[in-house]
C-alpha cells in the first residue's frame, strides 16, 4: 500500500519530534534544520522574482503521456529501462530554453534531475539508468547549468525521493518499512552530486516523499547536506520538513491568516499534464495564466508554471506562444508583479491587489476594450496620481466622501486579461 499525499500530511502533522540517526558525516535534528533556513539574501530575491519556469523532462517524454505513465500502465522495470535506447532529444538547446523562460518574463527555472522514474537527468556515479548512458550521452543538467550561469538564471533541481527503477527503494514500498540503508546512501550521493558537479544552484526542490516519513527519509540530513554544500539554496516541503517554501500543486493556496514568514510558490500546468503528453490539448488561456501569476502575487505567492518538452527536446508551440504572450503582458505591466507584495484586500473576484510602499495596484481582470467600467474601489489615503500601468493616461475616478472611488473609465485598447492600475498614495499599501 502507497500512502496518499493527505494520508502523508495526516502522518507528517501526527507525527512526534523527529530525530534523525548521523549518515555520512552528516547529522542534524529536525529543530536544528528548521532554525537554520535559507539566507535572508536567498529568501529577498526569490520572493521578489515571483515567477519561474518548471520544465519536467525525462524518459517518460519518450512515451508522451506524461510523467507518471510508468505506474499508470504498470510498465514493468525492465520493459521502461529498455527505452533508454530511445532517449535522444537532439533538437535539446539550452541557451533556446533559457532564453523562453526570460522571453516570458520568468526569474528562474527548475528542472527535474530525476522524476519518480529515477531516470538521472544528471551525470551520477550511483546508476547507469541515467542520460549519459542513453543515445543523446550528454549531461543535459550540466549543459541548462552552464546556460543558465551565463545568462545569469537561477536555476533549482527537482529531486524525486521516490524512485520506481530502483530495487533498493522497491524493496521498502511499505509505508512501515524503513527505507533501506543502501538507497538513503544513493540519494544522499546524487543530492551531493547536483549540489557540487555544477556550480551555484539556487536550490533543491523535493518531491514524491509521501510513502514514507521525514525521519524515515532522514530528511534533516539531506538538508544539511545541501546547506553545507550550497549555502545559499533554497529548499521546498516535499522532504515532508517545511524548510524554505511551501508549493501548493495546481492551486494558488491560501495566504496564511498570520504571516508565518515562510515562502510560498504555487506550481500550475498550461495543459493539464506536467510531463509531455502529445493529446493533451486543454491548454489555459493567456488570460488565466496573468491572472493567476497577479492573484498569486496579490496573496505573496509565486508562480512556478510549467512546460513538459517533447521527446525531441523541444517546447510545443502552444507553450511558446502562451509564454511569449505573458512575457508581452509582462513587459508593460510587471511593476505590478515583481517586488510587489500584497495590496489592501479586495472583495471582488475580478481583481487582484499588489503594492510596493506607497503605490496600489489595482489589478482589473476581463475588462474588454471600448467598455465602461462601473465599480467603486475603496482606497487608502490620500491619492497623489493615478494612472493606467501600460501606457501611463491619466485613470478617471471620482473619491467620494467614505474614502473610497467610482469610476467610469473606458477601457482605451489597455491589457483586457489585466488592466493595471496605479494608485500613488501617501500611505503604505502592502498589506
Ligand atoms: C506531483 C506529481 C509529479 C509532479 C509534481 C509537480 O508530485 O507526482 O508528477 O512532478 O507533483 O508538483
Amino acid at each position: 500500500m502507497q500512502l496518499n499525499r493527505r494520508q502523508f500530511a495526516q502522518a507528517l502533522a501526527a507525527a512526534p519530534a523527529l530525530a534523525a540517526a548521523p549518515l555520512m558525516g552528516v547529522a542534524a535534528s529536525a529543530a536544528d534544520v528548521a532554525s537554520s533556513g535559507a539566507p535572508a539574501a536567498s529568501r529577498s530575491w526569490f520572493r521578489d522574482a515571483r515567477f519561474g519556469m518548471f520544465i519536467h523532462f525525462g524518459l517518460y517524454a519518450t512515451l508522451e503521456r506524461g510523467e507518471w505513465v510508468m505506474h499508470n500502465e504498470r510498465i514493468p522495470p525492465a520493459d521502461y529501462q529498455k527505452r533508454m535506447a530511445l532517449f535522444n532529444p537532439s533538437g535539446f538547446d539550452a541557451r533556446a530554453w533559457v532564453e523562453l523562460a526570460k522571453a516570458a518574463g520568468q526569474r528562474y527555472m527548475t528542472i527535474t534531475s530525476k522524476h519518480h522514474e529515477g531516470f538521472c537527468m544528471f551525470r551520477t556515479a550511483t546508476s547507469d539508468f541515467g542520460i549519459v548512458h542513453s543515445p543523446f550521452g550528454r549531461d543535459l543538467i550540466g549543459e541548462l547549468a552552464a546556460e543558465c550561469h551565463r545568462q545569469n538564471m537561477p536555476l533549482f533541481f527537482y529531486f524525486s525521493l521516490m524512485d520506481w527503477n530502483n530495487p533498493a527503494y522497491k524493496e521498502s514500498l511499505e509505508p512501515k518499512t524503513p527505507v533501506s540503508a543502501a538507497f538513503i546512501d544513493t540519494i544522499q550521493t546524487q543530492l551531493r552530486e547536483l549540489c557540487t558537479q555544477y556550480g551555484k544552484i539556487a536550490g533543491i526542490w523535493f518531491d514524491g516523499g509521501w510513502d514514507h516519513t521525514p525521519e524515515q527519509w532522514h530528511s534533516a540530513d539531506l538538508i544539511s547536506l545541501i546547506r553545507a554544500l550550497q549555502p545559499g539554496a533554497l529548499i521546498n516541503d516535499r522532504s515532508g520538513l517545511p524548510a524554505d517554501f511551501s508549493t501548493p500543486e495546481q492551486e494558488l493556496g491560501h495566504r496564511p491568516e498570520k504571516d508565518d514568514g515562510r515562502l510560498r510558490e504555487a506550481c500550475l500546468t498550461i495543459n493539464d499534464d506536467w510531463g509531455y503528453a502529445r493529446t493533451d490539448s486543454r491548454y489555459k488561456p493567456v488570460s488565466q495564466l496573468v491572472q493567476s501569476l497577479a492573484t498569486a502575487a496579490g496573496s505573496d505567492c509565486n508562480v512556478l508554471l510549467n512546460v513538459g518538452p517533447q521527446p525531441s527536446g523541444v517546447i510545443q508551440p502552444e507553450f511558446v506562444d502562451r509564454l511569449h504572450a505573458m512575457g508581452a503582458w509582462l513587459n508593460k505591466n510587471g511593476t505590478a508583479i515583481y517586488s510587489t507584495r500584497p495590496g489592501p484586500a479586495m472583495y471582488y473576484t475580478a481583481t487582484a491587489s499588489t503594492a510596493r510602499g506607497n503605490t496600489w495596484f489595482l489589478h482589473i481582470f476581463n475588462w474588454p476594450a471600448g467598455t465602461s467600467l462601473r465599480m467603486d474601489y475603496t482606497v487608502k489615503g490620500e491619492i497623489r496620481r493615478a494612472y493606467v500601468v501600460e501606457d501611463g493616461s491619466a485613470f478617471p475616478y471620482q473619491r467620494m466622501p467614505s474614502g473610497g472611488i467610482t469610476t467610469t473609465a473606458t477601457n482605451k485598447g489597455w491589457s483586457p486579461e489585466d488592466c493595471v492600475i496605479a494608485f500613488e498614495t501617501g500611505t503604505d499599501q502592502t498589506a
